[in-house]
């Protein structure tokens, strides 16, 4: 009430109010401080030093905030001009230079009345540090991911890129980490784009539902005073409002969608390094020095460090999803101090995985794929076998039929050690058959299907490795990751444009 007459009074009564009041303004903050900051808890209690990575989001929040309690004249244009003019003081000096206080909230709040004196106080009007805080990590945790996505897109061209150089590089695909069937590098590398297309859309999903505003949710029962949700949600660049109070000050469900949608990317890139490190382990790929490491012992190593670090990694993901939802899921309606340590495990699984994108995507892009000595690997264990039974299927036997015939030529292989041939084949089929093989098959169309550039070039079902369906895949692919790249600048300019709109807003009273 008085914060209302105060406005009503205009700035007169805003400075004889000041002077009223100047007296018992130490008194009181004293009482204040030492009730949130003392005792032998003090240091437990506080989250100050964590709150470092929302000081940024902190101040946008109180700005927003001043405007808004001004501009429905909750606060006068004066004192609202000295207190922003203070988070001006505030931000230039730091997050360091702040004063000792539980949280960053409570140490700004006090940095402003230590600067404006008591009348600081009335930013605080109309809110509570639960919308506050429930505000500031949406906001911070809204750049997080934008950044993470733009690594993304950014990795997705890279990997694109290579895809494109190699629709022909001929390689062994596995199964059961055994050879499998012949398919190539391009195929390979589009089946991670595809995953991290998905990864990518969940990001983006996401963001959709970080984006909404809190403030005005007071500590959860809202406030009498007149404040406009939207308003503070167009200063800051939400895209709504966070409906329901009690909701608002109490879910962190956003930072549950994206610790997952981080933890499923992580496993992603997880795969991604793992199967690199395996194919280094082969020969079948050569890092680039860059994003190798040597032995301090065994002079001739050279170890794909960086793919196990982008695999180490992701056990930091899925342990802060680990962490999040067990700190959330015992916490009753509307908020608890435990929410303190809830953001923390956001925060580290994005911060693991965010370097970990451009590392993995930097180690493929620089990469040299030995196309002969991927080719030759293409055909060992018989890699060529279900091409073998396709063939035989395509002319008429059944594929059970078919796939036996071909079981029986892999055994006797295995056996005498030696390559896939036409003669065998012939041996075993006329055998099951009872007919001789060129009835069904010439010996030229067995010898393609026993060469994995052909085997490859056969399988041209939608989505297939042959390269005319990669040809499809990457284009389809290059469309996605176009959109994903328009929907991130529609995002980075929606927050652009707010923090243009805030600081505008701000100068009008400062
Ligand atoms: N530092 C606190 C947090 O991060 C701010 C909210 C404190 N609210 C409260 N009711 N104690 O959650």
């Amino acid at each position: 009430m008085s914060e209302e007459r105060e406005a009503d009074h205009g700035e007169a009564s805003e400075r004889a109010s000041e002077a009223d009041h100047g007296e018992a303004l130490d008194d009181e903050t004293a009482v204040r401080r030492d009730r949130f900051s003392g005792g032998p808890a003090r240091s437990f209690l506080s989250s100050l030093a964590d709150d470092e990575r929302i000081f940024g989001a902190d101040l946008a929040v109180d700005r927003a905030h001043v405007v808004m309690l001004t501009e429905q004249g909750i606060v006068g244009a004066e004192t609202a001009g000295e207190i922003l003019a203070a988070l001006d003081d505030i931000e230039n000096a730091g997050h360091g230079a702040l004063p000792d206080g539980e949280d960053v909230h409570e140490a700004i709040e006090s940095a402003v009345i230590d600067r404006v004196g008591s009348d600081g106080g009335k930013m605080h009007t109309a809110r509570s540090r639960n919308d506050e805080v429930a505000a500031c990590i949406r906001y911070r945790l809204r750049s997080d991911v934008l950044e993470l996505i733009e690594r993304l897109v950014g990795a997705r061209e890279q990997l694109l890129d290579v895809a494109r150089e190699q629709t022909e590089t001929v390689m062994p695909g596995y199964t059961h980490l055994q050879p499998a069937q012949p398919t190539t590098v391009a195929h390979w590398l589009l089946s991670y784009e595809q995953a991290l297309q998905r990864d990518t859309a969940r990001l983006l999903d996401a963001y959709v539902r970080i984006n909404q505003n809190p403030l005005g949710a007071a500590a959860f029962a809202g406030t009498p005073f007149d404040v406009d949700r939207e308003r503070t949600a167009e200063l800051l660049g939400f895209e709504g409002v966070a409906e329901n109070s009690m909701d608002a000050s109490a879910t962190r469900d956003f930072l549950v969608e994206t610790t997952s949608a981080v933890a499923a990317l992580a496993t992603t890139l997880s795969q991604l390094a793992e199967d690199v490190v395996v194919m280094a382990s082969k020969g079948h790929v050569e890092l680039d020095n860059d994003y190798a490491s040597t032995s301090s012992i065994m002079p001739q190593k050279k170890n794909p460090d960086t793919l196990e670090l982008v695999r180490g990694r992701t056990g930091d993901a899925t342990a802060g999803l680990n962490g999040l939802l067990t700190n959330l899921k015992g916490q009753p309606r509307a908020y608890n101090r435990d929410l303190q340590r809830a953001g923390r495990h956001a925060w580290d699984a994005i911060d693991s995985v965010t370097d970990s994108v451009e590392v993995a995507a930097g180690a493929v892009a620089t990469a040299d794929w030995p196309a002969e000595r991927l080719a030759a690997a293409a055909t060992e264990g018989f890699a060529t076998a279900t091409g073998v039974a396709d063939l035989l299927a395509m002319a008429g036997v059944p594929f059970r039929t078919a796939h036996e015939i071909v079981a029986e030529v892999a055994t006797q292989l295995a056996a005498d050690q030696h390559a896939p041939d036409y003669d065998t084949l012939s041996a075993v089929a006329e055998d099951v058959l009872g007919d001789p093989l060129n009835d069904y098959v010439d010996r030229e169309a067995v010898e393609a299907a026993l060469n994995p550039a052909e085997s490859v070039a056969m399988r041209d079902s939608r989505g297939g490795p042959a390269p005319d369906a990669v040809a499809e895949q990457l284009s389809v692919a290059e469309d996605v990751v176009m959109s994903h790249s328009d929907r991130l600048q529609a995002a980075q300019t929606g927050v652009a444009d707010a923090q243009d709109r805030l600081q505008t807003a701000v100068e009008a009273y400062v």
